[in-house]
C-alpha cells in the first residue's frame, strides 16, 4: 500500500505526517507493507528539507524528519498511490481539481476521516511554536486511527 499526505508547501504539515506515520508503522511491524510519502500542492519549496521549526518539534517527540525533501504533487501520483490524505480543505479542493478521471487513489481529508472533532490541520507556517505543537498533536492522534485502518486493509 502507498499513502500520500498533501499540504501546501510540503515543509510543515505533510512531512510531519509522513514522519509520524512511518514511525507508528515501524512500531506496529507494518513498515515493510506500507510506503508513506508526502507532497505539496505548491512548488515553492521543492527540494528543501522540512521547516526547522517542524523538524525541532518532531524531534522532541522522537520523529526525525531531516532526510525528507519537499516535492510537488503530480497527476501521476493518483495512479501510483492508494490513499491521498489532504491536510486542509484548500489542499483537498486543489487535489480534486487535478484528479484524473480514472484514479486509483482514494482521496480524503485527513482529519475528517480519522480525528472527528477537527477537520483541518491548521497551517503553522506563520505561527509561533505553539502552532507546530498543535499540528503534532492532531497528526499523532489521527495517525493512531490510520494505523488501525491500514492493519485492517492489509
Ligand atoms: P505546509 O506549510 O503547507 O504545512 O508545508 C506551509 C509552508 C510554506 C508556505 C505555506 C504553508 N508558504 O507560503 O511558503
Amino acid at each position: 500500500m502507498r499513502v500520500l499526505f498533501v499540504c501546501l508547501g510540503n515543509i510543515c504539515r505533510s512531512p510531519t505526517a509522513e514522519g509520524v506515520l512511518r514511525h507508528k508503522l515501524r512500531e506496529a511491524g507494518l513498515a515493510d507493507q506500507v510506503e508513506v510519502i508526502s507532497a505539496g500542492t505548491g512548488d515553492w519549496h521543492v527540494g528543501k528539507a522540512p521547516d526547522t521549526r517542524s523538524q525541532a518539534a518532531a524531534l522532541k517527540r522522537g520523529y526525525d524528519l531531516s532526510a525528507q525533501r519537499a516535492q510537488q504533487v503530480t497527476r501521476a501520483d493518483f495512479a501510483s498511490v492508494d490513499l491521498i490524505l489532504a491536510m486542509d480543505q484548500n489542499n483537498l479542493r486543489h487535489l480534486k481539481a487535478m484528479q484524473p478521471a480514472k484514479s486509483r487513489a482514494e482521496l480524503d481529508l485527513f482529519l475528517r476521516r480519522y480525528e472527528g472533532r477537527v477537520d483541518e490541520v491548521p497551517d503553522p507556517y506563520y505561527d509561533g511554536d505553539q502552532g507546530f505543537e498543535q499540528v503534532l498533536d492532531l497528526i499523532e492522534h489521527a495517525c493512531d486511527a490510520l494505523v488501525i485502518e491500514l492493519k485492517g486493509r492489509l
